[in-house]
């Protein structure tokens, strides 16, 4: 099973692609994660829809079983780096989300973990048609004491990160 993880944040010291990378090593028996990138993504003009980094990643959406974004929260919602990137992809034709299983994983310094991001990608999902699976969500507060050298340091996280792995690979096999 190939999943294609979207980190939403385009920053070098990204939480969200270190928490990637640590749960593409905890799922590793669960489904290959491998990433889709949005940081060559242009911002969406109506003009190129030839842009080399849209075709490709929306290729890579549509040969995948299923999506799982790692996303950040700003200002109480979606980066405007994926949401630009989801309003290019949406003018693709054929839209590539289209009935695929998804799964959102977002995490905070603070308390609330990216939650209100994460409805508003759910909300977006709707239009696109992306299969959000409902639970296990994951939202990781105090997300800076929880790592350390890349990878996260907080038993509960990992364990927690397991269950959702085994719960995404069921939910994907569902749609086959
Ligand atoms: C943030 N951050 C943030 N955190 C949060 O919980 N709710 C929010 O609304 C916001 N808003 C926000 C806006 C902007 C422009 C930035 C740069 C940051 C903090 C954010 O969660 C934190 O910087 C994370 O480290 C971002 O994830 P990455 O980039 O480390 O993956």
């Amino acid at each position: 099973m190939n999943i294609l993880g979207i980190v939403g944040s385009l920053r070098k010291d990204s939480v969200h692609k270190q928490v990637f990378n640590h749960y593409k090593e905890i799922a590793k028996n669960q489904f290959e994660l491998s990433e889709g990138s949005i940081v060559d993504i242009p911002m969406y003009d109506g003009e190129n829809m030839d842009n080399a980094a849209v075709v490709k990643l929306a290729e890579q959406i549509r040969k995948a079983d299923g999506v799982i974004f790692f996303s950040p929260e700003y200002n109480y919602s979606i980066p405007g780096s994926l949401k630009n990137a989801l309003d290019y992809l949406s003018r693709v034709d054929p839209q590539p989300f289209v009935g695929k299983p998804a799964a959102i994983i977002g995490a905070s310094p603070g308390a609330v973990g990216s939650a209100r991001m994460q409805y508003h990608l759910r909300q977006v999902g709707v239009f696109l048609d992306i299969d959000f699976m409902n639970k296990p969500e994951v939202m990781i507060s105090g997300v800076f004491s929880k790592l350390a050298d890349g990878r996260i340091t907080d038993a509960t996280t990992v364990e927690f990160l397991e269950v959702h792995s085994k719960a995404f690979e069921a939910f994907v096999k569902k749609h086959n």
